[in-house]
């Protein structure tokens, strides 16, 4: 009986996926309860059935302890897009129903109306990634650098000039801990001078980021952001992934972006340290990864895996949608390509090519696609926006086609819905190629595609159960975890402040030279000696040779 009913609040906790503290002590209790003060099995399940019900109410609703007071947090993400912004509302929402202020500079439209929660959107348009044309990247993944140095020299023009941001600036010694996005926001290192922050980084443990903190990603089993190869890696593959992370890096770091940016910052504030000096002080980053769906890589206890962060359980679809999906037969195909790679951009062979193939398929599909479409079959259902997560988790929904961006892949691993991603651009096509790899579904290319190819991987995917068997796999190990990564990410996120920027944390890595951190002063010197000994030592034997000589002669 006691396994019974141990499994059963186990079940239960990994169902609500609560505190695992919590877990403990009541198993405790109830192992207390069945066993010392419990004699006949009557008692046992009465005793049982009170001590649950006493308990259920904390299994329920205690999570996280209450907060110490309540904080001015200062979220900082004036270049992100879309999709990336509900990675960074997951936690600002969760940290303002904690009772904290939130401020929060973005270029994106408010859409949040939580009373904790203050947002300022600029409007330096050069940051509008989605009005960008992802397509055009399709081929020529190098003309994102030469965007992001725009946005870049926009943005260090522009954002400090703005009066909001000035007067944010000011104020910002008020604030007791700033979020900054790691990826492209290099600008708003100012505001992090002499104040404790940490960084939320949208793509995964991002090499150039972990460097910084002093982890070196091991490029021989890490992946680089732009190549879409697999692990193990062949030899080429090795040696091509370590020059496109170096290639990447230096563009950016010291050639294209960076340095521009720099130029501009240090002529509006002259006295401050570099960019990098400042981004070097991070306390500690929020990586969007988790080792059950990415690499497994050794991490510092800075770096915390809080990878789907914002997947939520399944929650009632708005009714129309609820009754287009329960009345499909043959159940849902979803296709959407993302925030970035919107549909309306999709050429007229490519959408012809879906077209064609959704009036052959006997699903229903609903598709994101932000214009009207004409010549829609029937069986197509058009929307601009489209709550993803809850039509992933509905059992009907039997495949997503996906551009096979990171937040879309982690929630169909999260809800266990088999994928056909087909890639685009920078990190989808490595993201894709893992997907495949792990089984989930058949990665297909932009270029080769046809109809009767797209039919028939649609009807694979759908017809062979491996494919969900291997998701729903997956996605037992993602949620078996002992708390919840947004609880684990509002966790390490009070902790920094309650220590004042938890310097503790901080890897002594950090503060090295990358030539003391290779250890090739060492070498250098090893080199050195060996050359001095071998040196003198042929000097030695070419005098005594010729003394042994001279005395021969005489
Ligand atoms: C906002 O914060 C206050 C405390 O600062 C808290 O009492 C309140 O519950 C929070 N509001 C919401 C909607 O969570
Ligand atoms: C580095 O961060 C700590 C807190 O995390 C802060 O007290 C210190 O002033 C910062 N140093 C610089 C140079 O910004």
């Amino acid at each position: 009986m006691l396994t019974s009913h141990w499994s059963l609040l186990t079940l239960r906790i990994l169902v609500t996926r609560r505190d695992w503290l919590i877990f403990v002590r009541t198993n405790v209790c109830v192992f207390i309860c069945c066993h010392n003060s419990l004699h006949t099995w009557k008692i046992r399940k009465m005793r049982f059935l009170i001590v649950s019900m006493a308990l259920l109410p904390i299994i329920t609703w205690a999570t996280l302890p209450p907060p110490e007071g309540s904080y001015n947090i200062l979220f900082l993400l004036p270049y992100t897009t879309r999709s990336h912004r509900i990675l960074h509302m997951s936690l600002a929402t969760a940290l303002a129903d904690r009772g904290h202020k939130i401020t929060m500079l973005t270029n994106q439209i408010p859409s949040d109306n939580h009373p904790n929660i203050s947002e300022f959107t600029h409007n330096i348009k050069e940051t509008d990634i989605d009005a960008v044309n992802a397509f055009e990247y399709y081929e020529a993944p190098e003309k994102f650098l030469i965007l992001f140095r725009e946005t870049y020299n926009a943005l260090g023009k522009g954002l400090y000039q703005i009066q909001e941001v000035k007067e944010l600036y000011e104020k910002r010694k008020e604030f007791d801990l700033i979020v900054v996005d790691s990826i492209l926001n290099d600008v708003v290192y100012p505001f992090v001078h002499e104040m404790p922050f940490i960084t939320i980084t949208g793509l995964g443990a991002e090499e150039m980021h972990s460097a910084v903190m002093g982890n070196v990603l091991n490029p021989s089993y890490t992946v680089a952001l732009t190549v879409d190869f697999t692990i193990p890696m062949t030899l080429i593959q090795r040696a091509i992934n370590i020059l496109e992370s170096i290639k990447f890096a230096f563009f950016f770091r010291k050639w294209l972006c960076i340095p521009e940016l720099q130029a501009e910052i240090s002529k509006q504030f002259p006295n401050l340290p570099r960019l990098e000096e400042l981004e070097r002080n991070v306390s500690l980053s929020l990586l969007n990864t988790h080792y059950s769906m990415d690499t497994t890589q050794p991490l510092l206890p800075s770096q915390i895996e809080v990878g789907c962060m914002h997947c939520q359980p399944r929650r009632p679809l708005p009714q129309d949608l609820a009754q287009w999906i329960e009345e499909a037969e043959h159940g849902v195909i979803y296709f959407n390509l993302g925030s970035v790679t919107q549909g309306a951009f999709l050429t007229d062979e490519y959408r012809n090519i879906f077209l064609k193939t959704f009036a052959k398929m006997k699903q229903r599909i609903i598709w994101k696609f932000e214009k009207n479409l004409e010549g829609c079959p029937d069986n197509v259902l058009i929307r601009k926006w489209l709550p993803q997560q809850d039509i992933l988790a509905h059992p009907k929904v039997k495949v997503f086609i996906t551009h096979g961006g990171l937040l879309s892949s982690q929630e169909t691993i999260y809800h266990s819905t088999p994928v056909i991603p087909i890639p685009v651009f920078l990190d989808q096509p490595k993201v894709a190629a893992k997907m495949q790899k792990s089984g989930f579904g058949i990665v297909l290319k932009l270029k080769e595609l046809t109809v009767p190819l797209l039919v028939e991987t649609l009807n694979e995917v759908i017809s062979n159960p491996k494919y969900a068997q291997a998701i729903s796999q997956a996605s037992h190990l993602l949620h078996d975890q002992k708390e919840t990564p947004i609880d684990r990410a509002v966790w390490w996120t009070e902790y920094v402040i309650r220590h004042q920027g938890a310097p503790s944390l901080r890897c002594p890595g950090a503060d090295l030279s990358w030539i003391e951190y290779l250890c090739l002063d060492i070498l250098f010197l090893a080199h050195l000696v060996v050359f001095t000994f071998f040196w003198a030592a042929k000097n030695f034997l070419a005098i005594a040779w010729r003394v042994n000589m001279k005395e021969k002669k005489e």
